[in-house]
């Protein structure tokens, strides 16, 4: 278990230097690893190591001069680095914030391992990271943990310490890892600088948010599948579209590709997620032995427009158009095929938004309302997907976006065909309710919903390869520090079966 002591261990005065490399610590003058370490995207013979040197976190370029710096860094089997078993050096660039992206390869499967980083004779806090299985095994148990919305502004990000305790393999990242709006009047937290706009804002925001103690332990103590939704960049884009801001496409994507270098900056992923101009390479899968394959959608960068002008309304004629999708053909296609190979126990599609298309009545209104920005806009090729569900029944969808913990069951026409669970947020929204307002509505106008809760948290999923379960963990309040966790509801469903069972 990773312990407290290590992100208090900051400042020089942790450190015992060599003499050589005394003389290079006079160069800093707060220490560089104020936004801590990650790993990610693991797979059975390694991960991706990540940190970012930055001193002074909010100052332009965290404080760093615009020159190279060469880094060290080190993985060990054991939590005291004296079994080293890989190190290497590399540079943090100025064009790339000072970030570290180091893929380390050569390791063995389903194994525990530390790492660290060493750069102007400062050496970084260490994380904790895990190989996959190997492809071929047939692993009994697979236990990881689902996180996602974090608006700094409307809470602590208590969840994530309670997070970094949980015994996972690896945490599923769905998105809005930063919110891009200015200053909130009043905020439990206030967010520094305005709307987000250039790279630099974007830069500072990750900074301020990776500043965070509790969010620095959940990344040092689990390796993170990460995927971005819409706030990453901008409320509710989609494809080349920000209707938020009335701009033409060709403008909107300059803004993109600065909001994706800033996120390919501070994410521990692959050189695979590297961003090409404004696009990157975001839906990419995993494998855990023959247990689960894990497909992790883009539902955001390929999608067309929110069809009738997005909100929550009544569905219009482009709701089913078949022209409208939210994930690319090449993607459909992708995901399919993996659907159809289906040599795992499950399948899991891991991803942003509600793959359910709930009825969102409040009251008493005349038709359905429908959340346009959801799965429930595309209707089409929703529809297509589900079907290439149907006698599968292994299939779980993972889901974020909505603030809102729900269970729920997806269906081909009228034959349930999957689960899907959709995780809270981890601060977005405040402390809320047990129950929202509008719980008894959603409950009532829709059948296929078995579970709703308001409150701040995360998931935690608990695999074997007969019954997943998953868990809903919840915080009695974000709004001050110290929340209490509880597990508030766990649900099952039996491999071979789309059903869902209160446990
Ligand atoms: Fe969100």
């Amino acid at each position: 278990m990773l312990t407290r002591r290590l992100f208090v261990a900051s400042g020089a005065a942790a450190f015992v230097a060599a003499p050589a490399i005394v003389r290079a610590q006079a160069k800093w003058r707060a220490q560089p690893f104020s936004l801590g370490v990650a790993s990610g995207d693991p797979s059975p013979d390694g991960f991706v190591i990540w940190t970012r040197l930055a001193p002074v976190p909010l100052d332009a370029h965290g404080g760093m001069p615009i020159e190279s710096m060469p880094a060290a860094w080190e993985i060990a089997s054991d939590e005291g680095f004296r079994s080293i078993v890989a190190r290497g050096s590399t540079v943090a660039r100025p064009e790339l914030a000072h970030s570290i992206h180091v893929e380390v390869a050569g390791l063995k499967p389903d194994r525990r391992y530390f790492y660290r980083f060493e750069a102007g004779g400062e050496r970084s806090p260490h994380g904790r990271a895990r190989t996959l299985p190997l492809t071929m095994s047939r692993p009994q148990r697979l236990r990881f943990g689902v996180a996602g919305c974090q608006d700094y502004q409307s809470g602590y990000f208590t969840a994530y310490r309670h997070l970094a305790a949980e015994d996972l393999e690896f945490v599923y990242h769905y998105g809005d890892y930063i919110y891009e709006y200015g200053p909130d009047n009043p905020a439990v937290r206030q967010h520094t600088g305005d709307l987000l706009m250039s790279l630099g804002d974007y830069r500072r925001r990750y900074a301020q948010y990776k500043s965070d103690s509790d969010l620095q332990a959940a990344h040092a103590a689990h390796p993170f599948f990460m995927t971005f939704d819409d706030h990453e960049v901008r409320n509710n884009w989609a494809g080349d579209f920000d209707d938020d801001d009335h701009v033409t496409q060709k403008v909107f994507r300059r803004r993109r590709q600065a909001a994706f270098q800033a996120w390919y900056e501070h994410m521990p992923v692959r050189r695979r997620q590297f961003p090409v101009g404004s696009a990157i390479q975001l839906y990419r899968g995993a494998r855990f032995g023959n247990l689960a394959r894990l497909d992790f959608l883009d539902t955001r960068q390929f999608r067309t427009n929110q069809p009738c002008s997005d909100g929550y309304k009544t569905a219009c004629a482009e709701v089913y158009s078949p022209r409208a999708h939210i994930v690319s053909a090449d993607e459909e296609a992708w995901l399919i095929r993996n659907l159809r190979r289906n040599d795992t126990h499950w399948n899991v599609i891991a991803q942003q938004v509600m793959m359910m298309s709930l009825d969102c009545r409040k009251d008493a209104a005349p038709g359905k309302i429908l959340n346009l920005d959801s799965w429930a806009g595309y209707e089409v090729q929703r529809k297509r997907v589900l079907a290439r569900m149907r006698g599968l029944n292994n299939v779980v969808v993972l889901t974020g976006d909505e603030h809102t913990n729900y269970a729920g069951l997806l269906h081909d026409r009228d034959q349930p065909v999957a689960a899907e669970f959709v995780g809270t947020s981890i601060s977005s929204d405040g402390d809320g309710d047990d129950m929202p307002s509008f719980g008894a509505g959603y409950l009532a106008n829709n059948p296929q919903l078995k579970f709703i809760n308001n409150q701040r948290g995360y998931l935690t999923c608990d695999v074997t390869p007969d019954e997943w379960r998953t868990n809903f963990m919840v915080l009695d309040r974000v709004s001050t520090p110290g929340g209490q966790l509880s597990k508030r509801a766990t649900f099952a469903m039996a491999r071979g079966e789309p059903a869902l069972r209160l446990v």
